[in-house]
Order: structure tokens, then sequence, then C-alpha cells
């Protein structure tokens, strides 16, 4: 009580104390407990990052064989849960589709809601890790009329999302390993970012002490915004608008500069990081690599390289330490993959949720961690006395 710090976006305000995630903006760094984020995308895998997140160590031979085996355990959803499709409108854009199968997952598997209880705790989790990617797979389904694929858990888990995404159940489908080695690399790339947005909310959803599902929930919509993760989807939206205008980046830079409304370069600036995104780096060289794997390159990342060189060189983003983030390139690997704009920020929510998991769980066993409960600063009326309906 008595003194307030007025600190609106939180912009210095650290709101917990975390084991999980080390960010250096000035220097672009970025480590998963300790662990060089360029190390885990060259020699790591998703699974194994989700368990180092979750569990804060990498995982013996051991460890990880049964963990992997645990997930693919729970990769079936629930008959009555995919009944749930059925009620959202064809068109329906997916991540509020995930949002809300996650949400129903509080009223499928009752049996492990309890916060305070460990066993409960480790059971939702493994049923997210598992579920999710069933989730999002039939939320692609359910939006292009084919049917829901049953997972098949000799895949593994990028390999069995492919499938349940992009096969049918007349014939093979064949998974490209060059596809599942990009995609697993996305995923460790944007499994954790400490106290962003989503992250935030799913620590502050659960600090009331609501399950794991319904945190998740919330965290997935809170992603959904266009400068958090729906930016993937607008950098593309943006690329497509400048082709469309003949591939012409400076009059767009120019819009951008001149802060039309509405108008900024999506995919550049970063609340933390005021150099190049360390994640971006990477994802820049995988682009390239599966690009040009596609007959007569892609026109989008021809503009899209243009775009950044000429961002680069201008004051107005050299000043303001502008540069590009993980959202940059990624929604162009993502079409070249097959998936539509609108699904790109299903994929990340598919790559974050490891981290939301490590997060609330890391909030959950500190003692220090309170309901988050931030105070305002008031600028209404003093106080007033109540006028009746004929006197107003
Ligand atoms: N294009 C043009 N100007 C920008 C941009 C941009 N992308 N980002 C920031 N600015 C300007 C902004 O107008 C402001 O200028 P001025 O000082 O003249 O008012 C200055 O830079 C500082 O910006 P801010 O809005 O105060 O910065 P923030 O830390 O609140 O916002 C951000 C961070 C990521 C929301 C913002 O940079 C942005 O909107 N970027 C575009 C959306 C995007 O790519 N989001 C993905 C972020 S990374 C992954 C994720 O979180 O999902």
């Amino acid at each position: 009580t008595g003194y307030i710090t007025y600190d609106p976006g939180f912009v210095n305000t650290g709101s917990a104390s975390s084991a999980i995630t080390y960010i250096d903006g000035d220097a672009g760094i970025l480590r998963y407990r300790g662990y060089p984020i360029e190390q885990l995308a060259q020699r790591s895998n998703f699974i194994e990052v989700s368990y180092l997140l979750i569990y804060g160590e990498l995982p013996t031979p051991q460890q990880l064989e049964d963990f992997t085996s645990k997930i693919n355990r729970h990769t079936l959803l629930h008959e009555d849960l995919k009944r749930f499709f059925d009620g959202f409108p064809r068109d329906a854009h997916p991540m509020p589709v995930l949002s809300s199968a996650v949400s129903a997952l509080s009223t499928f598997y009752q049996d492990s809601l309890d916060p305070a209880d460990r066993s409960n705790v480790e059971l939702s989790t493994i049923r997210l890790l598992a579920k999710v990617p069933t989730i999002a797979a039939y939320a692609y389904k359910k939006s292009i009329g084919q049917p829901f694929l049953y997972p098949d858990n000799s895949l593994g888990l990028i390999e069995n999302f492919l499938r349940m995404t992009f096969g049918l159940p007349a014939e093979p489908y064949e998974i490209d390993p060059a596809m599942a080695k990009a995609l697993d690399l996305l995923f460790i790339l944007h499994a954790d970012h400490e106290q962003n947005c989503s992250t935030s909310t799913v620590r502050l959803v659960g600090s009331s002490e609501a399950n794991l599902f319904a945190s998740i929930s919330a965290g997935i919509m809170a992603l959904f915004g266009p400068l958090h993760g729906g930016a993937n989807s607008a950098v593309l939206e943006m690329l497509e608008g400048i082709k469309a205008d003949g591939g012409d980046v400076d009059k767009f830079v120019n819009r951008v500069k001149n802060k039309e409304a509405g108008v900024r370069l999506m995919g550049f600036g970063h609340r933390v990081y005021k150099n190049y995104d360390p994640r971006a780096k990477i994802i820049k060289e995988t682009a390239d690599e599966i690009l040009s794997k596609i007959a007569g390159g892609d026109q989008l990342l021809d503009i899209a390289k243009r775009l950044e060189e000429r961002a680069l060189s201008d004051d107005y983003f050299v000043e303001r330490k502008l540069y590009p983030n993980v959202d940059f390139y990624t929604g162009l690997i993502y079409r070249a993959m097959g998936f539509p704009t609108k699904y790109f920020t299903v994929l990340f929510a598919l790559g974050r949720l490891p981290g939301w998991i490590a997060h609330w769980r890391e909030m959950m066993q500190d003692p220090a961690t309170k309901i988050g409960r931030p105070r305002q600063i008031y600028t209404g009326e003093k106080q007033r006395d109540y006028k009746p309906l004929s006197e107003r």
C-alpha cells in the first residue's frame, strides 16, 4: 500500500524469479536452463528440449524413453472431445478452437486437475504435451473438411503431428524427414522465452490456483494477438501485400516510418532484444535451405530479404534498435510446408507449450508465489453524487 510504481506493459517489473530461460537482449543471447539456443538448435530435439525446460536437466537415455513413451500413450482424444469440433464454423480461426479445446480438457480429464497434487500435475503435463498436437491437427482437418486421423503412436511427436495434419485415411502418408526436422527445429526455437505475454498470462491465471489446462488455454489466447504469436501470420500477409503492390519495399518502409495507422513492420522489434534476435538468425538459414528446395524459389523470400536489408540500413529502425524477430522468417517456412497462413500461430503454440508448462510448474513450487494482483493509478472522478434518471 502507499507508493505504487507505474509501469505500463511491465517494462521494468520482474514479476517472478525463474531458473528456466536467460535472455540478454543487448547481446542477443538466449539460453534454456543455461544451454545456448544455438547448441540446442543444432544438436538437440524438441522432445528433449521439452524435458529440459520442464524438469530442469537434459534427460538420460532412460528418462527420455520413459518421457516419450508416456507422451505416446496419451495422444488419443476422448471420442466426445472429437465431436466438440463440430460446433465451430468451418472458417473458424484455429487459435480460438485450440484454446477452447484445451479449456475443455478440464472437463474430460477431471482426475488430474488439482494443482497441489504432484501426480495430478505430472499427468496433466503429459496429457497436454500428447494431446495438444492432436487437437491442433483436428482443428486443421475440420477447417478443410477432411476426416480426423487417429494418432499413430509408432511415430515421433512431430511425425505424428504431420501425419495427422496432412495425411488421409485412404493413402499412406510419407513423412518428409527434412520437413519434420525443420519443424522440430522451429519448435525448439519457440519453446520458451521467459516472461513474454502468453507465459505471463499462464502464470497470472495459474496464480489463482486455476488448473494447468485452464491456464494454458488462457496463454493460447494471449498468443493469438498480432503483436505476439499472431505476428507470424501478419508477416506473411504483409509480404503478400508488398508483392501485390509490385514488390516495392521502399514504399512500404516509408508507410511504416510515417506511422500510418496500423502499419508496422511486422516481424521486427522486440521488447527485450535490442539486437538481432538469435532465433531469427537460425531461422533465416533454415528458410534459405528449405525454400531453395522449392522449384523456382519463393518470391516472398526475396521480398523479405530486401525488406530486412532496407530496414536495417534505415535510421528509423537503427535508432529504435529494431531487428528481425523470431516471426520474420517463420511464416515463409510454414507456408512452404503447406500450412495455411491462419494456422501459423497454432504452430507457435505447439512450440511454446513446454515453456508454458515449465513456468506454471515452477510458479506452483515457488514458496514466494502469491496471487497475481497488480495495482493501478486511479485517474477517474474523485467522488460524485448519484443523479436520478430524470435529472440527467
Ligand atoms: N515497426 C515500426 N515501428 C516499430 C516497430 C515495428 N515493428 N516496433 C516498434 N516500433 C517503434 C514504435 O513505434 C516506437 O517508436 P516511437 O518511439 O517513435 O514511438 C518504438 O519503436 C518503440 O516501440 P514500442 O511499441 O514501445 O516497443 P514495445 O517493446 O512495446 O513493443 C513489439 C515490442 C514486439 C510489440 C513491437 O516491436 C511490435 O509491434 N513489433 C511488430 C509485431 C511483432 O513482430 N511481434 C512479434 C514479437 S517477437 C515474438 C512474439 O512475442 O510473439
